[in-house]
């Protein structure tokens, strides 16, 4: 299991969320351009804290020798993988002739690729749509990923809808175009020789671990947000072992602490706060949970607002009312 690169979710403290519920899953950075790498504030777009490992850096580049002095600068934070984003369609994206749009140029990506793993001796990964426009074909995604497979890359992560760039939001195209899994599994079936993730529409843990059967993977995006305890849920059964399993408490208890470090006023602390809000999701209490937690922000000093959510109610309490089916 993965959680997805997003852009403006997945930063530092939520992926330092995601690691108190998930202990073995790949995390990833949001896509930075390689031009915010060579040219931005590099300690303020690359650093992590080590806790994130596994941490995977998300490039989104357009040439060969941008990707090559991006993926040097980025050796000297240790990610464990370096991953291309081939499935961004936004406009801004495609004006600087990145993500999506590069499915329509395997030959390229091919080169960006090759020439990454030149650099480092890290994994080096691809996130892909199984199309776009009219490339919208099995045949298309297929003809792409085996001129790609000659860089040597052997992981695929896949999103299982096709991208359309001309006419629908990133939104839209997130939702709009219909997944087609069997692409995907076909695609496993044909290259048993790829690691193969797929991505797109899982909320539930049923669906994930089914993936288990077919694929070498599976990468959460939107659900990572919208119910943050399935990553707790997932991990569990995927490694029984590892006693991996950590209560809405003790996970609210560990983040006072990491407030109190990392703030210095509860208010300043809202890029933290957002990700515990759905904590309970998808049970009756999610909304008493984020009144309480509203109200504590009213608070000054860092993680007092969690400390005054918590000394106000038990938590079962929230929890022991029944789940609400996950449609609603
Ligand atoms: C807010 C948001 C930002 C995203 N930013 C990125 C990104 O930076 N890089 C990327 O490859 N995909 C990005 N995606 C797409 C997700 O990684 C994922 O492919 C998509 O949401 C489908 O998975 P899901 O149905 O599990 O959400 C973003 C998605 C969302 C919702």
């Amino acid at each position: 299991m993965s959680v997805a690169p997003m852009v403006d979710v997945t930063d530092r403290h939520f992926r330092y969320f995601n690691r108190l519920l998930t202990k073995n899953s790949y995390l990833y950075t949001e896509m930075i351009s390689t031009g915010a790498i060579i040219h931005g504030d590099r300690h303020r777009i690359l650093d992590f804290s080590p806790q994130e490992k596994p941490l995977v850096l998300q490039i989104g580049a357009a040439k060969p020798e941008e990707m090559v002095e991006a993926v040097k600068i980025a050796e000297d934070w240790d990610y464990d993988e370096i991953n291309l984003n081939v499935g961004c369609p936004s406009n801004k994206v495609q004006e600087g002739d990145l993500g999506a749009c590069l499915m329509a140029k395997p030959e390229l990506v091919r080169d960006i690729l090759t020439e990454a793993r030149g650099i480092t001796s890290k994994p080096v990964t691809v996130k892909h749509r199984i199309g776009i426009d009219d490339l919208d074909k099995y045949e298309d995604m297929e003809n792409f990923c085996s001129i790609v497979e000659a860089s040597g890359v052997t992981r695929y992560i896949v999103h299982a809808r096709i991208a359309i760039l001309k006419g629908l939001s990133p939104k839209d195209n997130r939702n709009i175009p219909p997944l087609r899994y069997e692409d995907v599994y076909r695609l496993k079936e044909e290259y048993p020789h790829f690691q193969i993730e797929i991505n797109g529409g899982f909320k539930d843990r049923e669906s994930i671990l089914a993936q288990k059967e077919i694929l070498d993977g599976v990468m959460l995006g939107r659900a990572a947000y919208e119910r943050p305890y399935l990553l707790n849920e997932v991990e569990n059964v995927l490694y029984p072992e590892d006693t991996a399993s950590i209560t809405r408490q003790e996970i609210l208890e560990h983040l006072i602490g990491y407030i109190q470090e990392n703030f210095d006023e509860d208010n300043k602390a809202w890029p933290l706060y957002r990700n515990i809000y759905d904590l309970f999701a998808f049970h009756k209490g999610a909304k008493v949970w984020k009144r309480i937690l509203n109200e504590g922000l009213k608070e000054d000093k860092p993680g007092d607002a969690l400390k005054k959510a918590l000394d106000q109610l038990p938590l079962e309490s929230l929890l022991s009312s029944s789940l609400l089916p996950l449609s609603s």
